[in-house]
């Protein structure tokens, strides 16, 4: 393979899965329910396929097997979760000795195998013991979450140098709070301004919690960013919207946790129409002394908006309230997922973290595509001939380049995801592993991609 693309020395290539998405093993060995199992339970209907969370790619058995074939596609890095529910099964107090030899063991795996691993502490999964607590609106979550961060680094901080403490922290507020995509289906804007200021709360103590143990490592928070494109800059009206847009749904998260304050204008808005959440002296302090020392972003899809044209229906309060969303014609997406695949925005992302951010040192944590009816692609030797994949990841990394090379502080790049996982309500509709999974045997097969990621890694860029 000719080089074209070099990127920096120790560039991390790697993939990104979760706990929930992949270990299955849902109600073995101690684990107790989350949201998940308990929607699942209560409405399959709304699962694709009705197919749930019990049984998810088969990592928990498979972690051996599996970790070979990361060596196997490039890896030099892995993120994964870890799940509350399996290693703290009532949320608060006795861990679960299966869980911690579980997670020892994945890790002590990924090491011997010279893949970094990297952890996150939470990926949507709220144990269900916890939700009826009240979730991210109660307190006491908070400070259940950080005990359980804190136990986290305690048990396996001597070989885990990269925690994460959330993954997209604002995706539980969009689906469980105004969208009606996650448990527990709620709309509700102030609620939802709560959940939000709470999960902040808990990355700034979990992050408090790290620190006052001085273990040698970092800890970072993932987030998706999605920049906000107006319908046009020379509409006054559609640059506001935007600029509205990306307040509620980027620089909430991005600037609380790289900054250590949520923006003022942000604050004006939600106190102009009375949904400023419940706060207690010292919460504004902590956020601001426990920012981020990394950041993980995902990239998907970039968010386009023009002024609020539609009469606006709802009784509560939504960040819908101040814009449209806007299908640009001509866009290209991709139809499975119906999400726009727009690559510039890779590196309007590195601009924006360089020229607003720090230049705070951050890594692609996940980006990819997600197909359905992926078999129509096996060659006669049982392989996905995924070249629209390969595609994808080019053209992102080329602009990710271009970034990397004007100086942004970017040290990776992993795909979502490694072997195809299971999604939330998708369940396993869409694929976007670099390995196929029958589901029926759970056998997994490298895909084109795969292979092509491996060469990828070996020679640090393509
Ligand atoms: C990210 C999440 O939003 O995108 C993953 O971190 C998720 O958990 C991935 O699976 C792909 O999205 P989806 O909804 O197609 O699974």
């Amino acid at each position: 393979m000719t080089v074209e693309y070099k990127f920096p020395e120790g560039f991390w290539w790697g993939t990104a899965t979760s706990g929930p998405q992949s270990e299955g093993a849902a109600d073995i060995d101690g684990r107790k329910m989350s949201i998940w199992d308990y929607w699942y339970k209560e409405e399959p209907e709304r699962f694709f396929d009705n197919v749930g969370p019990q049984d998810t790619s088969t990592f928990y058995a498979n972690y051996k097997e599996d970790i070979k074939l990361l060596k196997e596609t490039g890896h030099n890095s892995f993120r994964t979760s870890i799940q509350w529910s399996r290693l703290i099964p009532d949320g608060v107090g006795e861990v679960n000795q299966k869980a911690v030899d579980f997670y020892n063991n994945v890790i002590d795996e990924l090491i011997v195998n010279d893949v970094l691993p990297i952890m996150n502490l939470f990926h949507f999964d709220m144990p269900m013991c916890m939700q009826e607590k009240g979730g991210w609106e109660s307190r006491e979550v908070v400070d259940a979450y950080a005990a359980f961060a804190k136990k986290c680094f305690e048990l396996f901080g001597d070989r885990v140098k990269h925690w994460m403490t959330f993954n997209e922290p604002i995706v539980p507020v969009e689906g469980g709070y105004l969208y009606n995509f996650h448990y527990p289906k709620v709309k509700d804007g102030k609620r939802a301004a709560q959940v939000a200021f709470h999960t902040m709360l808990a990355n700034a103590k979990s992050i408090k919690e790290y620190k006052e143990l001085g273990q040698d490592g970092q800890i970072g928070i993932v987030l998706n960013l999605t920049p906000s494109y107006p319908r046009s800059t020379e509409n006054e009206a559609d640059v506001k919207a935007a600029h509205i847009a990306d307040l509620f749904f980027n620089r909430s998260f991005l600037d609380s946790s790289v900054l250590g304050e949520v923006p003022a204008e942000l604050v004006e808005l939600l106190k102009e129409h009375d949904v400023l959440p419940v706060y207690e002296e010292g919460d504004v302090e902590l956020i601001k002394n426990n920012t981020v020392q990394y950041l993980g972003v995902n990239y998907y899809q970039p968010r386009r908006i023009k002024q609020k044209e539609s009469e606006y229906t709802e009784d509560v309060f939504m960040p819908d309230m101040f814009f449209d969303n806007y299908e640009m014609p001509g866009r290209k997406m991709n139809p499975y997922r119906g999400w726009e695949i727009y690559e510039k925005g890779i590196y309007d992302i590195c601009t924006n973290i360089r020229e607003n951010y720090n230049n705070i040192p951050f890594y692609i944590s996940e980006n990819g595509m997600g197909v359905e009816g992926e078999e129509k692609y096996i060659n006669e030797n049982g392989v996905v001939e995924d070249d629209y994949r390969i595609e994808f990841i080019k053209d992102h990394l080329r602009w990710l380049h271009k970034g990397i090379e004007e100086g942004a502080n970017c040290t990776g790049y992993h795909l979502w995801t490694f072997i195809d996982c299971w999604s939330w309500t998708n369940a396993y509709k869409n694929r976007y592993g670099l390995i196929a999974l029958d589901l029926e045997t759970q056998k997994r097969t490298i895909k084109k991609s795969g292979r092509w990621f491996k060469e990828v890694a070996d020679n640090n860029g393509f």
